[in-house]
């Protein structure tokens, strides 16, 4: 069990005594209630990423990613589903793909992709490169295919010459095409949140609301189970506490991919950086608003105010998107 937070402050209240124990080395905070056996990491401003944005392949696979042509109908594109100014997500419960064909997943926001140890909600790719295969063969996504898309790609002079500069006379080849889109997504993180401007010193940055979110979701919410670390995810799988439902064509979430039966109904943890912005929430999008996620997923009856702190924390942790200028595209 955690320590809990006394003594209070002579005369001062438990908001100032929680704005000093969090305000010491994160090494001296309360431990985090968690399971017997559950490891965790502490959580931690965002890691500083030196991604050296003006390479060649980078600037390539911006291109890729924001072109329609990748696509049968030439309509839609990787940033159809994962759209900049809505933090890389598309706002919808589940994404609109081919001919409007609803696909049977809510579209995870691409940010910090690298930081995840596989990828898609049920775990199911490995790396960004094998990754970006998917959406092009989908049916419900691109419906295109690899030999299709490369032909196409190798008629447009302007990618001839783009594929030159960042893979000499590889030429264009599924390899380069998804490396190229695997390298530019790694370029994409979270921006500093308040929460970071809290650790590196500033006392302000977080409000009180904020502060007894940050103590409930380390202890007594428990959320430090699974949504641990920098990045507020264990990279693990597990049953989010949504309906399973064993109809065939259910989604059965990790057990899809393993055939694993204790996997159904198990999902990766989603990072819960930029969380605010990026619902709505869950594999499914069957969350629209936050404050009636914790009485579905997972937490004790919580009162009104520890609901409302608890969004206050996740405030704390969520920023903008930076502006982001769609490229001009290739002919
Ligand atoms: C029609 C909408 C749509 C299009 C187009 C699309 N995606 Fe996605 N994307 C999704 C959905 C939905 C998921 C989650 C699927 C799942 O988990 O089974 C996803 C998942 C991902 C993930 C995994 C993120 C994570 O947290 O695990 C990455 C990376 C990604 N897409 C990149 C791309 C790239 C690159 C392209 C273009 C080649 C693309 N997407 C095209 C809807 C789309
Ligand atoms: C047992 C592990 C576990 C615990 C404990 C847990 N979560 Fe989660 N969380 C998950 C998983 C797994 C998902 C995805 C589930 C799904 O989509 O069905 C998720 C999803 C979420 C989402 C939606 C994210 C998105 O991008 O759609 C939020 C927000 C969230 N959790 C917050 C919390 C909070 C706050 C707590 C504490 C009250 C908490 N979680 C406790 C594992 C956990």
């Amino acid at each position: 069990m955690a320590s809990v937070v006394s003594p209070r402050f002579a005369g001062g209240s438990y908001e100032d005594s929680l704005r000093f124990i969090y305000s010491q080395d994160p090494a001296r905070w309360p431990l985090p209630d968690v399971r017997t056996g559950v490891r965790w990491n502490e959580l931690a401003a965002l890691p500083h990423r030196d991604t050296d944005t003006g390479t060649a392949v980078v600037r390539l696979g911006k291109l890729l990613f924001f072109d329609p042509r990748l696509s049968e109908s030439n309509k839609i594109s990787c940033a159809s589903c994962h759209q900049p100014e809505l933090s890389w997500t598309d706002g919808r419960e589940r994404s609109l793909g081919h001919e409007d064909q609803s696909n049977k997943r809510n579209s995870p926001t691409i940010l910090n992709s690298w930081f995840y140890t596989s990828l898609f909600w049920d775990g199911r790719s490995r790396s960004l490169e094998d990754q970006a295969f998917s959406p092009i063969n989908s049916e419900t996504e691109m419906h295109s295919d690899m030999p299709t898309v490369i032909g196409k790609l190798r008629k447009i002079e302007g990618y001839v010459t783009l594929f030159r500069e960042a893979f000499n006379d590889e030429g264009i080849n599924p390899e380069t095409l998804t490396e190229a889109l695997a390298v530019f997504q790694r370029t994409l993180s979270s921006q500093p949140a308040d929460f970071d401007r809290f650790l590196s010193g500033d006392r302000k940055a977080l409000s009180d609301e904020a502060l007894r979110g940050l103590h409930l979701f380390r202890t007594a919410a428990g959320c430090m189970n699974c949504h641990n670390g920098p990045l507020l995810s264990d990279n693990g799988f597990h049953n989010g506490g949504l309906p399973v439902s064993t109809a065939r064509r259910a989604d059965q979430g990790r057990y899809e991919f393993t055939k694993d039966s204790s996997d159904i109904g198990r999902y990766r943890t989603p990072s819960l950086r930029d969380v605010t912005r990026t619902g709505p929430w869950m594999h499914d999008g069957s969350i629209r608003t936050l404050d009636s996620l914790p009485a579905r997923h997972l937490a004790a009856q919580l009162r009104p105010q520890q609901v409302s702190d608890l969004i206050a924390f996740l405030q704390s942790i969520s920023a903008d998107p930076p502006v982001f200028r769609r490229p001009a595209l290739p002919q």
